[in-house]
């Protein structure tokens, strides 16, 4: 299996990557997390080889702490080979605790610049356009959006554009109007449904990077992750990022937690060679 990813053809980063969502925050409504904890994590990220971290200006606690914040305390000056995405699009008003609503087209380059001072960059890696709310994708118009956001690309603020939480028609919409390196949709081995759109970005070398790879609200119960691990002497949480990463060599793991021995034991996961036993299973 190979461990690395072009991503947009000219980015190379390792296929286990971070999710940085969780680092402010466990849970929706919970406590901010401790952050020297976070900034430990982040370190060791880096140290285990995490070249691709997954962030938003919109992660963070009311109470003020951030995961852009918390990525440039921890990180900043960067490793040269770092590559941060982010997302735009959602919208979160003050006091909210998560997103609630949609920027409109000229509220996009306000929300790159932010995330650009926050990271402390002068250019983004990837930018994700995302759409839509919390309920699945439809297919409403993002083209006014992403043209936006390719203009920025043209200015250079940005290199490579993603978008995420969309439905096959929504990323050929994107995709008229400039090039997409990566997709990032909720998907984890336990319910893959997405297929389509996972043999397009197959087939045009497009980056597949789901959120929620562990379920998003608790590690799911699935008879056939459950064997894969008791055959591995893994846990469930490895033997569902393994599954992932030996579904297509165009999947990229982003598993976010607050926690470091979840770290430790997240990561392990790119060492776990799954058997073709194991596959014909998943793709059952
Ligand atoms: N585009 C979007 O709409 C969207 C939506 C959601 C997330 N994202 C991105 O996708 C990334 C991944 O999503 P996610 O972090 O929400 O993934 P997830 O599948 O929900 O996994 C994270 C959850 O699993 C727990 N966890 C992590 N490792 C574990 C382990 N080894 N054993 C048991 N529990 C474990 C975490 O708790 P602990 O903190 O206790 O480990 C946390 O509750 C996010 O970090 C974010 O960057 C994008």
């Amino acid at each position: 299996m190979t461990r690395h990813f072009d991503l947009g053809g000219d980015l190379r980063i390792n296929r286990m990557g971070f999710g940085a969502m969780r680092l402010p925050v466990s849970s929706l409504h919970g406590p901010a997390n401790d952050r020297d904890t976070g900034l430990k994590i982040l370190h060791r990220a880096v140290e285990l080889g995490v070249d691709h971290i997954d962030t938003a200006a919109f992660y963070y606690h009311q109470d003020g702490l951030a995961a852009n914040e918390m990525i440039r305390a921890a990180l900043s000056p960067y490793p040269s080979d770092l590559v941060i995405a982010t997302k735009v699009g959602p919208y979160r008003g003050e006091g909210d605790s998560h997103p609630t609503g949609q920027l409109r087209a000229a509220q996009l380059r306000a929300e790159v610049e932010r995330n650009l001072t926050e990271l402390g960059r002068d250019h983004l890696d990837l930018v994700y356009l995302r759409p839509g709310g919390i309920e699945d994708p439809d297919d409403e118009p993002v083209g006014e959006r992403f043209a936006v956001l390719a203009g920025l690309r043209e200015e250079g603020l940005i290199r490579h554009l993603g978008v995420s939480h969309v439905s096959p028609a929504q990323l050929e919409e994107a995709r008229r109007i400039a090039p997409v390196a990566a997709v990032q949709n909720r998907f984890d081995v336990t319910q893959p449904q997405d297929t389509e759109l996972l043999a397009v970005c197959e087939r045009e070398g497009i980056a597949y990077v789901p959120y929620f790879p562990l379920g998003g609200f608790g590690v799911p119960d699935d008879a056939r992750v459950n064997a894969i691990a008791a055959r591995h002497g893994a846990t469930v949480p490895q033997a569902l990022l393994a599954g992932l990463l030996a579904l297509s060599p165009v999947m990229l793991a982003i598993p976010g937690t607050g926690s470091p021995s979840h770290l430790e034991e997240n990561m392990a996961a790119a060492d776990l060679a799954l058997t073709p036993q194991d596959l014909a299973e998943l793709r059952t």
